[in-house]
Formats: structure tokens, sequence, C-alpha cells
């Protein structure tokens, strides 16, 4: 290689090693290579020298231009990366992304309604907001009775119309609308009045069911309600029925589990009894029935209504209704990837 050429490679090498910024990067690039650069002096003579020099002197000349080339880009290149993690202390904890878990209340509804589904249940949601009539007279609940009374129920400006108390009135649009026979369960929220406590809250969940067909008897209401509760809280589980009345079956009970905690032997949850209180159930009154329009000679039915909360409680050991309703991290990513 000429010496003049290797004399300028190594003054290239020595000065870009000295550059720390893109500015200074530029005016070494100009000095070299721009217009009147030193490098593009070089190509320039090319031309004039004798033949014999010039193939040799062009090759190097050429090889060099490439390598001031090549230099300038990978010194560019550092100086970028420098400047894009000097804001960044990288010896800080990295960020994770959060992973978000669902409400114990939505895992449980699945799994209530997975398992009636597979009793050949079929679900059916009704609205939120409903009508006194199916809410209240639909059901045979006589004006006097305490839950149609404002302190109990939200009711809308609109006349006529409340947030549901229960997931009951799905029973009679079902049934308005359905052919028979009919073996649904519907769950969803409802809405009451209640003074905020440990086991009250103004929003909740119920799953209602109801099955008419020519021959339902309340046995087979006991038998589904039992392979339910053995199948969503273990083998051991029981069910027993208490009489009770509703104003929409008759006759109506409301139905307990043995205590899951103490396994029946009576503890401070169960109030020494052994059981727990679910909710209610019985037989279809015939009046419901004939208000939607199902003849009460030809067809029976029993129903159903479960307190979804009071399960969640039950099943999670959840003492208080509250959490699922305060959004607080700490107790919901406890029920991650349930
Ligand atoms: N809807 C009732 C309540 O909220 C629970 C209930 C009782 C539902 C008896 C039923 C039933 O379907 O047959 O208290």
């Amino acid at each position: 290689m000429p010496e003049d050429i290797q004399n300028v490679q190594k003054r290239f090498e020595e000065l870009i090693k000295q550059v720390t910024t893109l500015t200074e990067l530029d005016s070494l690039k100009v000095e070299y290579l721009g217009k009147k650069g030193i490098v593009t002096g070089l190509l320039k003579k090319i031309p004039t020298l004798p033949a014999s020099e010039r193939k040799s002197f062009g090759t190097a000349v050429n090889s060099l231009k490439s390598l001031c080339g090549r230099l300038i880009q990978e010194k560019r290149e550092s100086i970028l990366k420098s400047q894009e993690t000097t804001d960044v202390d990288i010896s800080l904890p990295g960020r994770k992304g959060y992973l978000g878990s669902r409400n114990p209340i939505i895992t449980i509804i699945e799994e209530i309604t997975h398992i009636f589904y597979s009793m050949g249940f079929e679900v059916i949601e009704g609205p939120d907001i409903e009508t006194e009539y199916y809410n209240f007279d639909a059901l045979n609940t006589p004006d006097y009775h305490p839950s149609r009374d404002i302190q109990d129920t939200f009711y809308l400006a609109m006349p006529g119309y409340l947030l549901r108390t229960q997931t009951s009135p799905v029973q009679i649009r079902t049934m308005e609308t359905h052919p028979l026979p009919i073996r649904m369960i519907s769950p969803g929220r409802c809405y009451r009045r209640d003074a905020i406590d440990p086991t009250h809250y103004i929003c909740f969940h119920q799953v209602e069911g109801l099955y008419i067909d020519r021959n339902v008897t309340m046995a087979m209401l006991k038998g589904v309600l039992s392979v339910f509760a053995r199948r969503l809280l273990g083998k051991q589980t029981q069910i027993r029925f208490r009489p009770h009345f509703f104003p929409f079956t008759e006759p109506s009970v409301e139905y307990d589990i043995t205590c899951t905690i103490c396994g029946g032997k009576g503890c401070r949850v169960c109030k020494n009894t052994g059981w727990l209180e679910i909710s209610g159930a019985g037989m279809v009154h015939p009046k419901v029935l004939e208000i939607s329009g199902i003849d009460p000679k030809k067809f029976r039915g029993y129903a159903f209504g479960m307190g979804v909360e009071r399960l969640a409680m039950i099943k999670y050991q959840i003492d208080d209704i509250r959490h699922f309703y305060n959004n607080d991290i700490r107790f919901l990513s406890q029920f991650r990837g349930r």
C-alpha cells in the first residue's frame, strides 16, 4: 500500500477513536469523505497517475474509502446506543407486567353453571332492571309483602321499574317464552337496600333453578341439590330441607348444607348447629304456573335459589362479603389461576 495512503488510514483511525458525539463524527466524515475531503482528494489523483501505478493505488484508495465508511457507520451506531441508555439506571430492578385475576364470584358462578349444565340444565339470563310485575306480582308476592317496601328495594324513577331483588323473575320470563319441558338455571346480580355488614351488601349474586315437566317431584329437587352440593363442596357434603314460606312455591323449604368448616360437629361459623343455610326452594305454586300460561293440572315443577356470595364464602373460607367488592389486589390475587 502506498505510504501516503497508509498514513491517512492511521490518522483516520486515531481520530475516530477520539470521537464521542454525532457532530464530531459528521465533521470527521466531511474532512475525509466530503467533496473536498482527504480520501476524495486521493481518489481524484488516480487518473493523473502513470498507468503502472494506477491500479494498485486505485485499489488501495477504494478500500480505504470503504474502511472509513464502515468505521463511521459503526461509530454512529455505538453513539446512538449509548445515548439510548444514558437516561436509564440499569441497576434498578425491572418493572414486571401485572397479571390480573378473576373475581372469585365469577369463578364460582362458572363452576355452579358447569355442574348444573352437566345435569341437563340450560343457562338463561334475565335483566337486572326488572318490572314490578316480574319481580313481585307474577311471583304471587302480594302488595303487603315486606320485600316490596321502599325500604327494601331500589325502585327506579320510571314507575313500575326496579333493580331486581332476586333472580326468580327469570322463572316467569322463561315459562312465558320457552316450550316445555323447561330445565334451566339463571345466574345473575340482585340488589337490595340492605344495611352493609359482613354478610350483607347492596348487590349480590344468585343462581335460580327451575324444572317444569309432567311428573316433577320434591325428591328430584333434593336429589339434584344433593349432587350439586357434593360436587361443589366435597363428597361428604349433605343437604337438609327445613319447612319455610315463599309466596311462589308450595310447599316451600329453606335448605342447608353440612358445615364445611367443622364437618357437621358444630363450630362458630355454623353457630354450633352443624348446618349452613344456603337459600330457598320448593314446588312451583300453581298460581305462578297459571300466570305464566302453564296448566298446573298437567305440569308441575320445582324451583330453587342460591346465594352465590354465601357459597363462595363457605368454599373459600372468606369471612366478609365486602372483600368481593372492594377490588383490593391483595385479596383478588389469592385467586389467581383458579
Ligand atoms: N328468591 C328467593 C330469595 O331471594 C330464593 C328462592 C326461594 C328462590 C325459593 C326459589 C325458590 O326459586 O323456589 O330469597
